[in-house]
Formats: C-alpha cells, sequence, structure tokens
C-alpha cells in the first residue's frame, strides 16, 4: 500500500491536506450520493506511473511511440465496459462525467441545435441543458420536469413536448430522482419524435451493471457515464454507444473536446470495470437499495417528508422544509455533526439552490464501509436528532461523538497514513 513517505518529504503542506481528509473520511459518516470509497486496487492503479505517459489517438493508432503498454491498459478498459454493461462499442477516455456528455453533444449536434433533458430543479444535471452550463449555452434548450402531485416523472407530457419540439438528442438519467427510468418508454418517446437518445447514468452505472436498474444499453443509441459514483471507480466517465455511432464518439472525445488520455486513470478505470463484474459487486449494489430504501423510512418514521414517497435506488431526497429548516440550514448542521449530505432543491422548490428545501441522501459509500440496516436505523436517527436542534451547538456535538463511535465499527483504508 501507498506508503506517501516521498509526498511527505517533499510536500508536508499537501501531505497534511491529504492525511486530513482520509482522517475526515474515515470519521465522518459519507451520505453524499455521487461519492464512494474505491478500492485499494483502484487507488494503487491511480497512483502509477502511467501518469507519466501521452497516448492522444486510440490503442494501436497512437500520435505517440511507446504506447504498447498504455495500450493494453485502455485495451483492458474499453473490453470490459463492452463486456459488463453489454455494449457495442465503449470509449474510455472521457476525464469525467461533463467531458463524456460534451462529446456527445459536440458530436452529434450544431450549436443553435434542439437539446431535451431532465431540468435542474427537478433532479437533472448542470450538462443536460442548464443556463450556466455549456450545454444551455451552444443548444436550444427544452426541459421536462417530474409531476407535481407525484414528483415522478410524467412520461405522457416528456412525449407531448418532445413531439411538439422535436430535439435532436433527448437526455434521460439524472442527479437527484430516487426512482426507476423507464429506459424502454423513452425510447418510443424519442422513436415518435423523431430523436436520437442518450441516457446518462452517471448515478445509476453500478446498479445498472449489477443488473438492480434495468439497462438503458439495448434502448439508446448513447449512454454515458462516470465512474466513480455507484460504480466505485476513479473519478472519471465513460462513453458507451452502438457501433455505428463509435467513430462520431471516437472523433468527438480526442480530438474533439480532449487531448492526451489520462492514462493512469484508464487504468483504474479497467480495475474497477473487473471489480464491478463480481458476485461481491452484484451484492454491494443490492445491498445499496436496501440500505437506501431503511434509511428513508427511518427518516419517514422520524417525521420527515420523502420526496415521491421513497426510493427504488442508492438516493432520495429528505424535504427539510416539512421540519421547518432549509437545505442550507440541515447542511450545515448535519457537518457540524460529522454527517455530510448537500442542500439540494425540491421539485418546484420555491427557495434559490444555494438555499434548497431538501438535502439529497445516498447510502453507497455508508454501504462500502459494510454499514447495513441496523446502521441505518441508527443514523436516521442520528440525522433526526441534528436537525431537532441545527443551531444547538452541544446537541450537535453530541451527534459528532456518536457519529465517530460508529464509524470506528466500520474502519476505512486502515493501513493507509
Ligand atoms: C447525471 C450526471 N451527469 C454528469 C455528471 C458530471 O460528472 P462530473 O462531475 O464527473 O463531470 C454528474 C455529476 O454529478 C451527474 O450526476
Amino acid at each position: 500500500m501507498l506508503s506517501y513517505a516521498s509526498l511527505k518529504a517533499t510536500d508536508p503542506e499537501i501531505y497534511a491536506a491529504v492525511t486530513d481528509e482520509r482522517r475526515r473520511q474515515e470519521r465522518g459518516l459519507e451520505l453524499i450520493a455521487s461519492e464512494n470509497f474505491v478500492s485499494k486496487a483502484v487507488l494503487e492503479a491511480v497512483g502509477t506511473v502511467l501518469t507519466n505517459k501521452y497516448a492522444e489517438g486510440y490503442p494501436g493508432r497512437r500520435y505517440y511511440g511507446g504506447c504498447e503498454f498504455v495500450d493494453v491498459a485502455e485495451r483492458l478498459a474499453r473490453d470490459r465496459a463492452k463486456a459488463l454493461f453489454g455494449a457495442e462499442h465503449a470509449n474510455v477516455q472521457p476525464h469525467s462525467g461533463t467531458s463524456a456528455n460534451m462529446a456527445v453533444y459536440f458530436g452529434f449536434l450544431q450549436p443553435g441545435d434542439k437539446l431535451m433533458g431532465m431540468d435542474l430543479s427537478c433532479g437533472g444535471h448542470l450538462t443536460h441543458g442548464h443556463h450556466l452550463s455549456y450545454s444551455g449555452r451552444d443548444f436550444e434548450v427544452i426541459s421536462y420536469g417530474v409531476d407535481r402531485e407525484t414528483e415522478v416523472i410524467d412520461y405522457a407530457e416528456v412525449e407531448r413536448l418532445a413531439c411538439e419540439a422535436r430535439p435532436k438528442i433527448i437526455v434521460c438519467g439524472a442527479s437527484a430522482y430516487s426512482r426507476t427510468i423507464d429506459f424502454e418508454r423513452f425510447r418510443q418517446i424519442a422513436d415518435a419524435a423523431g430523436a436520437l437518445l442518450m441516457a446518462d447514468i452517471a448515478h445509476i452505472a453500478g446498479l445498472v451493471a449489477a443488473g438492480i436498474h434495468p439497462s438503458p444499453v439495448p434502448h439508446c443509441d448513447i449512454v454515458t457515464t462516470t465512474t466513480h459514483k455507484t460504480l466505485r471507480g476513479p473519478r472519471s466517465g465513460l462513453v458507451l454507444c452502438k457501433k455505428a455511432h463509435a467513430k462520431v464518439v471516437n472523433r468527438a472525445v480526442f480530438p474533439g473536446i480532449q487531448g492526451g488520455p489520462l492514462m493512469h486513470i484508464i487504468a483504474a478505470k479497467a480495475v474497477a470495470l473487473k471489480e464491478a463484474s463480481t458476485e461481491e459487486f452484484r451484492d454491494y449494489q443490492r445491498r445499496i437499495v436496501v440500505n437506501a430504501k431503511r434509511l428513508a423510512e427511518r427518516l419517514r418514521e422520524r417525521g420527515f417528508r420523502i420526496v415521491s414517497g421513497g426510493t427504488d435506488n442508492h438516493v432520495f431526497l429528505l424535504d427539510v422544509a416539512s421540519a421547518d429548516l432549509t437545505g442550507k440550514v440541515a447542511e450545515k448542521a448535519l457537518e457540524d455533526a460529522g454527517i455530510t449530505v448537500n442542500k439540494n432543491t425540491i421539485p418546484y422548490d420555491p427557495q434559490p439552490p444555494m438555499v434548497a428545501s431538501g438535502i439529497r441522501i445516498g447510502t453507497p459509500a455508508l454501504t462500502t464501509r459494510d454499514m447495513g440496516e441496523p446502521e441505518m436505523d441508527e443514523i436516521g436517527d442520528l440525522i433526526a436528532e441534528a436537525l431537532a436542534a441545527p443551531e444547538d451547538e452541544a446537541v450537535l456535538a453530541g451527534v459528532r461523538q456518536k457519529v465517530e463511535k460508529l464509524c470506528e465499527r466500520f474502519p476505512l483504508y486502515q493501513d493507509l497514513p
């Protein structure tokens, strides 16, 4: 395992930031739905000499010499991604989810074309057409949301909007949506509207890989994802598509929007994809969902409203306005208590995003630490205790002590400094 001895000697300030962060991760409860703890094998791959290599191009067709070994890594990553998701083609070079989405838009759209995606305030992502993102600047955006009553996607309404606007691409997938996404229904909508269908499964990729959430691959022209959320790999992105789109996707990633690929990260992606093909990983994904359902239920029992009434996946939104709080206040109180979440708007939120009426809660990271349903009940009670007195320092300090005790029972990265 990495000792960081050289880092400590060369740059004590960065060494301190790293060890402080490691301690923070170990002593706190990580409930940010988009975060996880990678395996030691992934961590080691990220820290390899592959970071030294320039490898513009693709395996066998590079613009640099000396690529024979990084080619091995990239081919493994590509083949494992295809096998895991049952895809015809994979591009493993996008540096992030944002880059993966940018590559698809760059490849298939012209400036001014119509792009349809889920509204950020209803659970979509910035890169699905938000005006502050490149995706909302260069294209004409049509947004869909969720039904006001059920807080679930209204497919008939999506179809109506799509057929009226006739976008070139429809994006399905979300950052804060706790219900199963019906990719087959989205295919029907895309066909009716004459659009390409892209699924962004950044959040649910691990569930899809494990067969717990229906796969978009048979129904979508293109699928993008991050690799660092439920998939539990390094921070990065991935594009999967039909063979017919492979050339466009590859050219869009490089030289379209990126230069040299991050070969150490691609190697780490290969490792994570191998791990994701095991029965152990499938069991892990099952436990993520069981834990999310249990934690949501516990918080409901403690008087909170859960957006859409519950969860089918790894994440849910807690409506903290139902306890006369804002997301901002709740996030801060929980942070002071050693519980990390993020404030999040709820559908049709009267508050702006920096205040918000909800917090987003996810269980991938805690499940990686082997926490199960009894701990979810305990954590639900700790959250309720902190949110009952969000400005009482003594209460929050008391909760933090209990959090640290709980975390001690589930050690993390024990042999790291
Ligand atoms: C649905 C979705 N797409 C794309 C992204 C962007 O990923 P990244 O932060 O790696 O750019 C995210 C990140 O939260 C996401 O939730």
